[in-house]
This record gives C-alpha cells, structure tokens and sequence, in this order.
C-alpha cells in the first residue's frame, strides 16, 4: 500500500496540470531547481507518423513528446505534424514559477490585486485589477458560485491600466441568507509563464450600494419644521425590507437664520446595508 503511494507521488507529471481556462494549454509548477518531466501527447484520429516541432524547430517523430521544463524558455507552443506537415495537434506549455521573488512576477504586487464591488444584491457584480505594466499580458477572469456553478461573465474592458469585467449571478436576490460565496479566479499568462490569483467572498461583503436619490428639502405644513427626503438608490434590491439600508446624514446650517429648525441649507446623506459591514456608498447632496 505505502510503496503505490509512493510510487503515485514520483509520477513524471506530478506538478503539471491542464488549464481549463484555455484551449490546449498546460501548466507546469516550477518550485525548485530541478527539471520538471513533462510528456505530451499527440492526439490524432490515424496512427501516422507524427513529428513535434516548437516553431521552426524539430523536436523528433514520436507519439509521445517527452520535455524536460525548468526555465522559460523551455515553455511554448509545442506542435505535431503529419508526414506531409500538416498540424494535428498542439499544446501550449507554460511555467508557474514559483520560487521567483515577487517584483519578478507577474502579480509582482502582494496583497489585494483584484477588487470586487457590487451596488445591488441584484447579482451583478464587477471587479477590477490594474496591469502593473503593459508588457502584453493576457488575462482570463473566471467566477464561481460553487465548484459546478459558474457564474457568467463579460470580456474584461481595458482603460488605461485598470481592466474592469462584469459579472451576473442568476440566483441572488432571491435569497433572503446567502450561503455560498463566489471564488474568482484571475489566471495571468505572460509569454511562457503563467501565475493565478484567486479570491472568496460573499456579495454581502463587498457591497457598495449607489448614493441615495431624489434629495429634496421643503417644510411642513405649518411652516414650523423643515424635512429632508430621500429614496433608496434604484439599483438597490427592491425588497426593502429584506435588505434595508442605513443611512449617513450630514447637515450644512445657514447661520443668517437662528431658527433652530428651519437653518438647514443643504445636506449630504449615503448609504449602506443594514445588516452588514460593508462599503458607505459615495454622498449625494443637496445644495
Ligand atoms: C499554438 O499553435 C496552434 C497551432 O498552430 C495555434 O492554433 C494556437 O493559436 C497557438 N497558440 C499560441 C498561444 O500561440
Ligand atoms: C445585470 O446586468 C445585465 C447585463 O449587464 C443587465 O441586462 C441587467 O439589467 C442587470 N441587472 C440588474 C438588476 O442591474
Ligand atoms: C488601480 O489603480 C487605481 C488608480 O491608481 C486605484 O484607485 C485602484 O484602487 C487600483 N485597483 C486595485 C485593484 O488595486
Ligand atoms: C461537480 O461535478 C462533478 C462531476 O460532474 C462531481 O463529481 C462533483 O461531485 C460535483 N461537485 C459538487 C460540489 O457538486
Ligand atoms: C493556481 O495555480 C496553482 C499552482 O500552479 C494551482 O495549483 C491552482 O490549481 C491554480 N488555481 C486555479 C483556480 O486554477
Ligand atoms: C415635500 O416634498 C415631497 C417630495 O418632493 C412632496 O411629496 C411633499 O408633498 C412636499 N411637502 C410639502 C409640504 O410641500
Ligand atoms: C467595520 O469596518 C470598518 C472598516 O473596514 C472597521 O474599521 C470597523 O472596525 C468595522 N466594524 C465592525 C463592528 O466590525
């Protein structure tokens, strides 16, 4: 028993796995100064001579490719032809490098590289995460609700250095108690390398509703007070009493009138859930 498992753990391709995240790709950890083993094969429908090539370079005629992976460059697009050159198949070898200090790699910031906010418990969320250079990185962002349950999300948008996805979860809102928190995943390929940064929550923590609106400021009927109004933002669930708001008041007084209650010039008010310590939504006044 102890000698299979064992054995299970020397097995060549321990530390190599595939990337579901895109096509044909496989990821090699690289954790120490030894080579890594590495076998690719060659899936094509005849059995035929196939020949593997890394670009213009030929790499031998054999089913299986066998590659010792240490350093960068020993990574690419590995491709396997017919007799007559066509290609059968390929597959993109990629290192994550784990023992490179951390200005070196490619999240080469420590601490909270993507940010997450929602303004609703509708179930759309977005996230953001800054390129830290421009050095054509190629980003694949996935979120989970559960293991089997992905959520769907839009292509990443790029302005400036800041790259922004939208993301929708069809079960929110429905749910008075959230139980399960969405994992994101931000898979990062820059030439032959590759690095991941993952990270949990539940929507309730990063929420950040928009302002309150509709700010108006008049007076009772009898002149003697004066009120403040404000509704919840539109954005916000609609179930009020399911995800009630709390709110922030800040008053500007008009010294010229010594009117206790009636010296209010403008106020400021924001919002944020009730039940939970999350984000202030930004202020909205009334001037
Ligand atoms: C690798 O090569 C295949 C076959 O030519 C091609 O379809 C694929 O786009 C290449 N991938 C990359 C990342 O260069
Ligand atoms: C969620 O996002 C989708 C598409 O971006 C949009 O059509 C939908 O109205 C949004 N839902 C809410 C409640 O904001
Ligand atoms: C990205 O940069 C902007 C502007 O410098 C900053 O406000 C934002 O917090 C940064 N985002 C992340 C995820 O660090
Ligand atoms: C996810 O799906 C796989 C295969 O369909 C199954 O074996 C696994 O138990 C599922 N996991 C969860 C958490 O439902
Ligand atoms: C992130 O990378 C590590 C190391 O290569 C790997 O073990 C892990 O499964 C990856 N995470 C995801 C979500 O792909
Ligand atoms: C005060 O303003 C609110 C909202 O604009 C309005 O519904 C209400 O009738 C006003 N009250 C008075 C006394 O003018
Ligand atoms: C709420 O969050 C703020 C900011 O993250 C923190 O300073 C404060 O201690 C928290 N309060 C409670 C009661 O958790």
């Amino acid at each position: 028993m102890i000698l299979s498992f064992t054995l299970l753990c020397l097995d060549p391709v321990y530390g190599a796995w595939e990337l579901d995240a895109k096509k044909n790709t496989m990821i090699v950890d690289i954790d120490s100064d030894e080579k890594a083993t590495v076998n690719v094969k060659c899936r094509s429908r005849d059995h035929q001579t196939v020949c593997w090539r890394k670009k213009k370079r030929a790499l031998g005629c054999n089913m299986e490719l066998n590659l010792k992976v240490k350093e960068q460059v020993d990574g690419g697009n590995f491709t396997c032809h017919s007799d007559n050159g066509l290609i059968l198949d390929y597959k993109l070898i990629l290192l994550h490098m784990q023992n490179v200090p951390q200005h070196k790699r490619i999240f080469s910031k420590s601490g909270e590289i993507v940010k997450c906010s929602v303004k609703s418990y509708s179930g759309n969320f977005s996230c953001s995460w800054n390129s830290t250079d421009d050095n054509n990185i190629e980003y694949i962002f996935k979120a989970y609700r559960s293991e089997n349950n992905s959520i769907y999300c839009d292509e990443p948008t790029k302005n400036k250095n800041q790259y922004t996805v939208e993301c929708r979860d069809t079960q929110t809102c429905i749910y008075e108690e959230e139980d399960q928190s969405i994992t994101v995943v931000l898979h990062a390929i820059q030439l032959h390398r590759y690095e991941n940064y993952t990270m949990s929550f539940m929507l309730r923590e990063i929420t950040k509703p928009d302002p309150p609106q509709e700010l108006d400021i008049n007076s009772t009927k009898d002149n003697k007070h004066i009120l403040i109004h404000w509704k919840y933002p539109k954005t916000w669930c609609n179930l009020h009493s399911f995800f009630p708001l709390i709110f922030n008041v800040q008053i500007t007084k008009d010294k010229r009138t010594t009117e206790a209650d009636k010296n209010i010039k403008s106020f400021c008010v924001q919002a944020r859930d009730k039940f939970f310590n999350s984000t202030w939504s930004e202020w909205s006044c009334y001037k």
